[in-house]
């Protein structure tokens, strides 16, 4: 995820763009440039280096810019590292451009084009300004030559351009990537996101995918893909810039809890291929060679690693073990140079990941890192290293992070399947690229869960039970309505209740029940009958299909593989957390002792 923004008007367009920037900064924070028009030379020039926004201002407070049209970038890196070289802009001959996305077939278009001699940096979007380049040599033509670039290149995009010979002018695209644009009385422009706009106008076009638009100072005019000039209606942005930034949401993690169907669809994005998964971070891994594999990370991340340890061993028939780092590095663990571990944690700084990781590195074993953040501690000190795609995660309590690790997991899991020469379930593979919009489905029954919350509102505890890879999602649900509501939540194995914890079930007790897993879900339904026996108000996540009495409050998923679930029952369980930590006035955000990254043991 980056931030990019367009600007063609009458003001100091240096001010316009590092303003946006700051405001976008959110979306990404690794490096920042900006692509000014000098008015008198025509020369577009480029100022951009690896940093914040405020590392750009400096650079650019020192030159005399003089300038009313021009671009903008702010970066969160998905291929290639955090370098000056990687920052946008990226300039080709006469062309000028930001991207943000991922281009998915930028391999088969460096050598479509012949650039394997000539690119400059290791970035995707280089590709793009190239292509733009050798079309506008034959089209003199921006929007015409922008129109032929997007026949060709797959995955997601919004693309701002421009060229020394049309001064004025910026021509943008866009494919599954956001670009508002807006018009105010002497200036046209364009950004990633609402808030970078609102300064200038409230009054604002949405493209869709594919469209295009080319902006001047005076005017704004829309085209299809096929190039056909269209009218596209103005919308009136209905809230203030606090609000925008939210993206209309009143919190980051509402916010971040609806990113997921993008954000899970760009983790998948260019990694399944004609039934086999494309990880080429590994490529270099001889995944025979191992006997024992480890996973390992704390909290949230932990759990996914519980998800995708399960999927892996029943994929390898490796053992695997799933271990909290802060015990992982006490425990001496018994790993060599047979043992893989694989290390998860977004913010790819937490301390005792790390020091785990370290120790598995000084012991020979071969490390992979999932994380969310380029050029994080983790993704450095791990041999091997893949990024979930959720975009900067603001919120303390972890959502989208979650379900992109889960994602990423699996395809790790499938890859090394298929590496070791075992059968992989290609429905399961199938069945990834469907997530996105079933995600989305679970977001748009929030209601549903907003009212399972009401039942929180007055309680002190809730307990959580499921068995097998469903009580890896109850221990999530039990942390994420902890975290930010208070409510003491615990999470069972469905199985043990009977062994200890059903001694704390009485009238009015709340139970979440989650029962997804085929081969033990009629099992976990028996141990709902013994709770409300005893009086608990239960709220179970099953399957459609699933044969089920008693039980007042069920709600049905889709019948997906079930190695699925883990990400679809996510949501709701976020949800209902969200709106118990609503309904009781908790800073959300903010939840009382916790950080953002644990960066201390
Ligand atoms: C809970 C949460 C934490 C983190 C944990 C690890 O919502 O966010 O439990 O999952 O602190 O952090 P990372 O993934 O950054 O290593």
């Amino acid at each position: 995820m980056c931030g990019i923004i367009g600007y063609t008007g009458s003001e100091n367009v240096k001010d316009v763009l590092l303003d946006a920037l700051e405001l976008l900064e959110y979306r990404g924070y690794d490096s920042a440039g900006i692509a000014v028009k000098d008015e008198t030379s025509h020369v577009t020039n480029v100022y951009k280096c690896a940093g914040r926004v405020s590392d750009l201002r400096a650079i650019c407070d020192s030159k005399k810019i003089l300038s009313a049209c021009g671009i903008g970038h702010t970066r969160w890196a998905t291929h290639g590292g955090v370098t000056d070289q990687n920052a946008h802009p990226h300039q080709q001959g006469k062309v000028t451009l930001v991207h943000n996305g991922i281009i998915e077939n930028y391999r088969e278009l460096i050598a479509d084009y012949d650039l394997q001699e000539i690119l400059h940096s290791e970035t995707d979007s280089e590709v793009v300004v190239h292509m733009m380049d050798y079309y506008y040599k034959k089209e003199k033509n921006l929007q015409k030559a922008l129109e032929r670039v997007i026949t060709r290149i797959e995955g997601s995009y919004a693309l701002c351009i421009v060229s020394t010979e049309h001064p004025d002018e910026v021509v943008v695209a866009k494919k599954a990537s956001p670009l508002v644009i807006g018009r105010t009385e002497d200036a046209s422009v364009a950004a990633s996101d609402i808030p970078a706009l609102l300064a200038y106008t409230k009054d604002v076009y949405f493209l869709d995918d594919l469209e295009m638009a080319v902006l001047k100072k005076d005017s704004i005019t829309f085209y299809n893909k096929d190039g056909k000039e269209i009218t596209k209606e103005m919308t009136t942005i209905p809230y203030d810039m606090e609000a925008a930034q939210k993206n209309g949401f009143d919190t980051y993690m509402l916010k971040e809890i609806n990113e997921q169907p993008h954000v899970i669809q760009e983790t998948l994005r260019g990694r399944i291929f004609e039934h086999s998964i494309v990880l080429d971070e590994l490529k270099d891994v001889d995944f025979n060679k191992f006997n024992k594999v480890y996973y390992v990370a704390c909290g949230t991340a932990y759990h996914a690693g519980l998800c995708g340890a399960s999927i892996l061993e029943r994929a390898t028939r490796l053992p695997v073990l799933t271990q909290v780092a802060s015990e992982f590095r006490y425990n001496d663990p018994i790993i060599d140079e047979k043992t893989l571990c694989i290390f998860v944690s977004q913010s790819g700084e937490t301390a005792d990941t790390l020091a785990a990781l370290k120790l598995a590195n000084e012991k020979g074993c071969t490390t992979i890192a999932v994380t969310n953040v380029l050029g994080s501690t983790i993704s450095r000190e791990a041999q091997h290293t893949l990024y979930t795609c959720a975009g900067p995660e603001i919120a303390v309590a972890s959502t989208k992070a979650y379900t992109t690790q889960l994602v990423l997991l699996t395809l790790i899991a499938l890859y090394i399947a298929d590496k070791r020469g075992d059968t992989v379930d290609t429905d399961l593979m199938e069945q990834l690229n469907n997530l996105p919009e079933y995600v989305s489905k679970l977001i748009d029954d929030e209601a549903i869960f907003e009212n399972y919350a009401k039942t929180l509102k007055d309680k002190h505890d809730c307990y959580f039970i499921g068995r097998s890879l469903d009580y890896a999602s109850v221990l999530e649900g039990a942390l994420k309505l902890k975290e930010v509501s208070y409510v003491h939540a615990d999470a069972y194995i469905a199985g043990e209740l009977k062994h200890g914890p059903i001694a704390l079930i009485e009238p009015g007790t709340v139970v979440i029940a989650v029962a997804t897993q085929p081969h033990v879900a009629a099992k976990t339904i028996s141990n709902i009958q013994e709770t409300i026996a005893r009086g608990a108000e239960v709220i179970l996540f099953t399957v459609e299909g699933q044969e089920v009495s008693g039980v007042e409050n069920i709600y049905y998923l889709p019948n997906i593989n079930p190695l699925l679930q883990s990400v679809l029952v996510a949501i709701p369980l976020q949800l209902i957390a969200y709106h118990t930590a609503c309904i009781k006035g908790c800073d959300v955000d903010k939840p009382r002792n916790l950080a953002k990254s644990v960066t201390v043991e």
